[in-house]
């Protein structure tokens, strides 16, 4: 893929998603500059470093022609957006705090991080004249809508974390009608992949307790689905999304293919015994609080507006997965 965009700022570039397109940057195009803003409450300097070489940043400059650099700064910090996005051609935002389960612990805390944090960087977007916004949006928002899920369906978020999505996702659009600031936000599903290591998501979790000796929890009775996502299938769609004509947009990144929680922890069971002559253990617990019970999503405008495509399948990813925590991630 050839990158137009050379100088790209990542907020939450320390963590599982931003590591992995941090990855990819470099990979496709070795001179180009990556600033990174993380306060290291999730991913840490080290997941960084194991990538590549960093500068970590004592004061915040102008951005360099090429490399890396770290800025451990809050995205609830204004004044350190507005720096950070100087010479900016693009900002991928993906700090935020993550999940439903730690918005109904902090649905304050969720909110700031999640609606002025993102206020914040497109604010900075704005006055830094920084081309394309993309924004790491969830299928929360849209809350317990009757599958599949589209763009065109009414929100009605059921925790939190879908409540503070919703609003990034409402000022994107709205800096694009108000400012014309080239945003895209992708609904993500449920995203599993190699270098999930501090991940609370199931796939992480279920492995991370099977290579444990410890049972995994099926809460209430395992049937609630999923549309679970490769992580390079999240990467290829937010480097598509950052280089797309189309601004205000929302889209659906997912499979299409919607898999119950058990069923995938039976594939995983079967995959961890293959692999590492594991015997997983299931143990039952009480359904979660705003859990939603079907979830999978339909991708034809992704497809069709943006010229996405997922790849990977679900068995052999978490295969790949399995592999990735038996070498690296024991933790
Ligand atoms: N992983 C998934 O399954 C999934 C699904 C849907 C949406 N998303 C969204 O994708 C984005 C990336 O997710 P991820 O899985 O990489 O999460 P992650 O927790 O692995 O990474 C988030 C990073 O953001 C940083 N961060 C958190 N709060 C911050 C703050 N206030 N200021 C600065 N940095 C902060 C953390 O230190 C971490 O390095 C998030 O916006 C998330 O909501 C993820």
């Amino acid at each position: 893929m050839v990158i137009k965009h050379k100088k790209w700022l990542v907020t939450g570039g320390c963590g599982f998603v931003g590591g992995s397109l941090i990855r990819k940057l470099l990979a496709a195009e070795p001179g180009c500059s990556i600033r990174v803003v993380d306060n290291l409450s999730g991913g840490t300097l080290e997941d960084l470093e194991q990538i590549t070489e960093v500068h970590v940043a004592g004061t915040i400059g102008t951005m360099a022609e090429s490399g890396v650099e770290l800025v451990k700064a809050d995205i609830r910090d204004a004044e350190a957006a507005m720096q950070a996005a100087a010479g900016a051609d693009v900002i991928v935002h993906l700090a935020a705090n993550t999940g439903v389960q730690p918005s109904l612990k902090k649905p304050v805390m969720d909110m700031e991080c999640n609606v002025i944090g993102t206020v914040n960087y497109l604010e900075a977007a704005r006055h830094n004249s920084v081309q394309d916004f993309v924004f790491a949006s969830s299928s929360a928002p849209i809350g317990t809508a009757e599958p599949p899920i589209t763009e065109t369906a009414a929100c009605r978020p059921i925790s939190p974390y879908g409540a503070s999505k919703l609003a990034g996702e409402a000022y994107c659009s709205a800096y694009y009608g108000s400012y014309g600031l080239k945003t895209v936000a992708l609904r993500f599903s449920n995203v599993y992949g190699p270098f999930s290591v501090r991940k609370g998501s199931v796939v992480a979790l279920f492995i991370r307790q099977a290579l444990a000796g410890e049972a995994w929890t099926l809460n209430g009775d395992g049937r609630q689905t999923r549309d679970f996502i490769h992580i390079d299938d999240i990467v290829s769609a937010l480097m598509t999304a950052a280089e797309s004509p189309y601004g205000g947009e929302i889209y659906q990144i997912s499979t299409q293919v919607e898999t119950s929680v058990a069923d995938m922890a039976d594939m995983l069971s079967d995959i961890l015994e293959k692999e590492a002559g594991l015997k997983a253990r299931t143990v039952f617990g009480p359904p979660l609080n705003a859990d939603v019970r079907r979830s999978w999503a339909d991708i034809t405008k992704a497809r069709t507006r943006l010229g996405w495509e997922p790849g990977r399948d679900l068995r052999e990813g978490l295969e790949e997965t399995v592999r990735w925590f038996l070498q690296h991630g024991k933790g």
